[in-house]
């Protein structure tokens, strides 16, 4: 450090004109009962072993907090695995944070769903791999995960957390999007999540058994549509669609570095979910540096911040300020540049390429699912 403290770096960055964050990520644990396919978590996973301690996310949860994060989002992994859950939502309230747990349910009993409750947890998102136990077993690989899920959306209901469904669709799954829509209004969730499979992580290498046909993705935003209108006043519906299918990218964490950051297990601070594929980034860590130190000044944060990064075409694209180019995760994996236009857009050079690629994926019928694996300890 040279000497600056917290308020030195907000001054700082808002002479710049870099806004605070309102949300966080934190990645409690990469540990994981589950085994999905659809995993976006990094293909090496961190160690038990490099986790963050209760005290270094209590730290963290007041320097986000005082760093002006309104929202908390605690995941996984699994973070029902973590054995100091209960201390971590108490730190995390007595910060001042607004609490969401990410979670598949397992490992959440009815005894420790009442303490969640107690130690003042806001609200619940509960992921679903599929509307019923073959479907939701065979994708999750963990056998009798379906119906322990249905059990503790019953407990959630009945003490009353405010819940959201997370849903991933892909190929396989896809046709269960209306039954997802139906069991989200009979579980009294305010809010389903659709989201069509994004392809970071340990998903990459799934694209030939998850990539939907185009037909598929068309359906899914029609059902979406009409959900929409249907359920107004009901059920808010989140959608991300299917991005290799479409023209225009998504704006990807609502632009880089101004919005939100990430926590991951080990402590290293992320702009983003996947940036640690971009192996040009060095990234800082929470037990060495002050969040507020890492988010205005962190040269992760800084590499992709406003636009005079970007290349033609994005660089004099008149929707540059709506998308931000799209996803610099997604530029890397596919056009081998972070910095390069996401190759969703039509205007990338590698726009064609990509949909012929994943029209191909698609059609691969006799892929087999790659289940996430887990390391050691
Ligand atoms: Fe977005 Fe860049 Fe495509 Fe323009 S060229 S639409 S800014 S990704
Ligand atoms: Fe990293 Fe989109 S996931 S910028």
């Amino acid at each position: 450090m040279d000497g600056a403290t917290p308020q030195d770096w907000r001054a700082e960055g808002k002479a710049r004109g870099i806004p605070a964050p309102i949300a966080m990520l934190a990645e409690l644990t990469h540990r994981c009962p589950l085994s999905c396919p659809y995993c976006s978590n990094p293909v090496e996973l961190a160690r038990k072993s490099l986790e963050l301690d209760t005290t270094d996310w209590v730290r963290a949860f007041q320097q986000a907090a005082d760093l002006g994060v309104l929202q908390l989002h605690m995941s996984g992994g699994e973070p029902a695995s973590r054995r100091d859950l209960i201390a971590l939502v108490t730190a995390a309230r007595d910060a001042g944070l607004y609490t969401n747990l990410i979670t598949s349910g397992i490992g959440l009993t009815e005894k420790r769903l009442h303490e969640l409750d107690a130690a003042g947890l806001d609200h619940i998102q509960l992921s679903l791999q599929g509307t019923d136990a073959a479907m939701a077993d065979r994708i999750g690989g963990y056998k009798g995960g379906f119906d322990r899920k249905m059990k503790v959306a019953s407990w959630i209901k009945d003490i009353g957390f405010p819940l959201t469904l997370n849903t991933v669709l892909h190929r396989q799954n896809l046709h269960q999007l209306p039954d997802a829509i139906d069991m989200a209004v009979e579980m009294d969730a305010r809010r389903i999540e659709v989201a069509i499979v994004q392809f970071h992580g340990w998903a990459l290498g799934n694209r030939s058994s998850l990539m939907p046909t185009k037909e598929q993705a068309a359906e899914a935003s029609r059902i979406v549509a009409d959900a929409r209108t249907r359920l107004k006043g009901t059920l808010v519906l989140d959608y991300v669609p299917a991005d290799y299918h479409s023209d225009y990218p998504k704006p990807c964490m609502g632009g880089w570095g101004t919005t939100g950051l990430n926590i991951a297990p080990d402590g290293e601070v992320l702009p983003c979910h996947a940036a640690q594929t971009i192996k040009s980034l060095t990234f800082d860590n929470v037990r060495d540096k002050d969040l507020a130190d890492i988010w205005y000044r962190g040269a992760a944060f800084n590499a992709y911040r406003g636009d005079s990064w970007m290349q033609e075409p994005c660089r004099s694209c008149d929707r540059k300020k709506k998308d931000f180019g799209g996803c610099r995760c997604q530029a890397m994996a596919l056009a081998g540049d972070p910095a390069a236009t996401d190759p969703v857009c039509v205007k990338s050079p590698f726009h064609a390429e990509m949909q012929t690629r994943a029209n191909q994926f698609a059609a691969d019928d006799g892929a087999e699912l790659h289940y996430r694996s887990q390391p050691l300890a």
